[in-house]
């Protein structure tokens, strides 16, 4: 192995072009591909930026050549070599380096490779476990590394926006408190206070409220986040969020400040120029027209109420949960008449995943309704369905028929399923819009009490202070979401910043004055010593960069993530600890070693 020595590297493996004809250059990088073409020896050589071709000739330097038959892929080398025009028809216009060649006379290697686990340039399925167990050769790879410096880019646009706009970067504690933003806390035992535990921050949710009653106006942070939820495609464990928060402000400026950011970060990373403002819809529209508080508004199949049509149909099945206060909701998929009774099949079972009890469907014939319920309705009734869904011949109706949450949920799912099927979705828009008007709480069946919509500290709609008392699932919030593609990729609030207001959110919530006190007596003091109006917002990182790089996981614009199980492959995490170190934290485990 050679040592780099003096050698200074001159350029990266995407910079030399024809400008640069017949001068010395030094380059370092990897082996990506290598070719023996009848004695001359063509590598790829990789880095960070790109790929360079450099040539090993037998005839000009039969040392240096005879020295690059030993190399193989994922090899690193230092060269130093001249630039030449590639001969003839041998440019590669896909390559920025692609007229040139670096005819090499020195070559030193810095490093060798086994063969790796998986080919780096090739298009090949690798499986994600062995993509994180090996996580630096598959960060290696172009498109992964792309990902990774756009959102370098992203978060520099962020930064430097914010700055300009007057917001102070604060970095707040990781051990900290509980903050409740409705998943399991990771819990951190403490040594030196034996049973005490902290808890890794869900959100800096508090202590940015807190900033702004230290008078910092306006903060902002790019900030670590953990979560011990249920992992899917869109949630890590740890994920980033842009946090801020402003004070003296209401909902317009913190839309309009956020709308900035987003422009900024869409200008720096893809040259996009977005148009804000976005759209805006409430909450209630959009759980009406699309089952969901996260829309993708990108194409139509929008939701029917038919509850009010069919009541006292001759259909007992949709008669009797409209009775017992359910409700009916139809989905006209355009065109989709002629789907095969497999293909209704596979849709009655996709949307059983989510709670459907059946999916009724109706095919609309020039000449007649085709289904087996037809038959349970009257003229009137099919005439008054037909009119509510605008039914043309050709169209299929799916219909759900359940409590209000399943039939969204239900017909949300399948209006997805559908968009995808039909290939209605534009995967080249980006389509933003805010949901407004979200409620205050909401009720858990299960807890058989209010819980916070968004989280506790969320400002109530001032018009309807007296119904926080009286009707509190009634009480809209001073919320607003952002949301894109059907990603939630943002969410905020004005902020309750008055004592006595908080006390009456806490009391909607069953959070008594004992239990207040106990978890967040340090806010309620502050309150009451000069807390200015405030609110904020935060936005995921890891799921803007998701839609911006077109990737389908958040794990791939996170240059370590997290398994479906919360592990890590490359280090092993979580593993496990010594006994004496759990006995130090005055832990008794009481599971068995192995
Ligand atoms: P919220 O809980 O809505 O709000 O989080 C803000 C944004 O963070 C992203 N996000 C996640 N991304 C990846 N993995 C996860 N597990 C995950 N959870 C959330 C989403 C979401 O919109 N403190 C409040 C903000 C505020 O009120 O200012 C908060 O954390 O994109
Ligand atoms: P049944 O009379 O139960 O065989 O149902 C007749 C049709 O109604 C079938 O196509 C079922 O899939 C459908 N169906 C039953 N329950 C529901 C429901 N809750 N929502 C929508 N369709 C349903």
């Amino acid at each position: 192995m050679d040592a780099l020595g003096t050698l200074l590297r001159t350029h990266n493996c995407n910079e030399l072009g024809s400008d640069h004809l017949e001068q010395k250059v030094v380059l370092m990088g990897w082996v990506l591909r290598r070719r023996d073409h009848g004695g001359v020896i063509f590598i790829d050589l990789r880095d960070r930026w790109g790929i360079t071709q450099i040539v090993f000739n037998p005839e000009i330097n039969p040392e240096v050549h005879n020295k690059a038959h030993q190399l193989r892929s994922e090899w690193v080398l230092a060269v130093k070599g001249r630039v030449e025009r590639r001969p003839g028809d041998m440019a590669n216009p896909k390559l920025n380096t692609g007229e040139i060649e670096v005819l090499v006379d020195e070559l030193r290697i810095l490093n060798t490779s086994e063969t790796p686990p998986f080919p780096l340039d090739e298009e090949v399925e690798i499986s994600d476990n062995l993509r994180l167990q090996y996580r630096y050769l598959d960060l290696r790879r172009p498109e992964m590394a792309e990902k990774l410096i756009m959102r370098h880019k992203a978060t520099q646009a962020v930064r430097t926006y914010l700055s300009e706009n007057n917001f102070l970067e604060v970095e707040t504690p990781v051990l900290t408190r509980s903050t409740p933003e409705g998943a399991r806390d990771y819990l951190v035992p403490s040594r030196v206070n034996a049973g005490r535990f902290y808890a890794l921050p869900q959100s800096p949710q508090l202590f940015k409220q807190i900033l702004m009653m230290s008078g910092m106006d306006r903060y902002f942070q790019v900030v670590r986040c953990f979560r011990d939820e249920d992992l899917r495609a869109d949630r890590q464990p740890e994920f980033t969020q842009i946090d801020m928060e402003l004070s003296f402000v209401n909902e317009e400026e913190i839309i309009s400040i956020s709308e900035g950011m987003i422009k900024n970060v869409f200008k720096a990373t893809r040259d996009i120029e977005l148009t804000p403002p976005f759209k805006r819809m409430t909450y209630d529209e959009a759980m009406d027209r699309f089952g969901t508080d996260r829309p993708d508004t990108r194409f139509g199949l929008e939701l029917t109420d038919l509850t009010e049509t069919l009541r006292g149909c001759g259909f007992k099945v949709f008669n009797s949960i409209i009775e017992k206060g359910g409700v009916v909701k139809a989905i006209n998929a355009k065109g989709c008449g002629s789907f095969s009774r497999k293909d209704l099949d596979n849709l009655t079972e996709y949307a059983g995943r989510f709670g459907a009890r059946g999916m009724a469907w109706i095919k609309i014939k020039e000449d007649e309704w085709q289904s087996p319920i037809t038959k349970f309705f009257n003229d009137d009734e099919l005439a008054a369905m037909g009119r509510a869904l605008d039914a043309q011949p050709g169209d299929l109706i799916l219909f759900g028929a359940d409590s209000l949450n399943i039939v969204q949920q239900v017909l949300a799912e399948l209006r997805l399923e559908l968009g995808r099927r039909l290939e209605l979705i534009d995967k080249n828009t980006f389509d933003f819009i805010w949901i407004t008007e979200f409620p205050l709480l909401e009720y858990d069946h299960d807890q058989k009490r209010h819980t916070a919509v968004h989280h506790p500290f969320t400002a109530p709609n001032e018009d309807q202070l007296e119904l926080l008392k009286t009707d509190p699932g009634q009480v809209k919030s001073r919320a607003y979401d952002l949301v894109l593609n059907g990603n939630e990729i943002g969410g905020g609030s004005i902020r309750v910043h008055q004592k006595a207001m908080q006390e009456q959110v806490f009391q909607a919530l069953g959070i008594d004055k004992t239990e207040g006190e106990d978890k967040f007596g340090f806010l309620l003091r502050a309150l009451e010593l000069g807390a200015p109006p405030h609110g904020g917002i935060a936005f995921g990182v890891d799921r803007l960069l998701m839609i911006l790089t077109g990737s389908d996981s958040i794990r791939d614009v996170i240059a370590f993530p997290k398994t479906q199980k919360a592990t890590c492959p490359l280090t092993e995490a979580p593993a496990q600890v010594a006994r004496k170190q759990l006995t130090e934290l005055s832990l008794r485990p009481d599971w068995k070693e192995n």
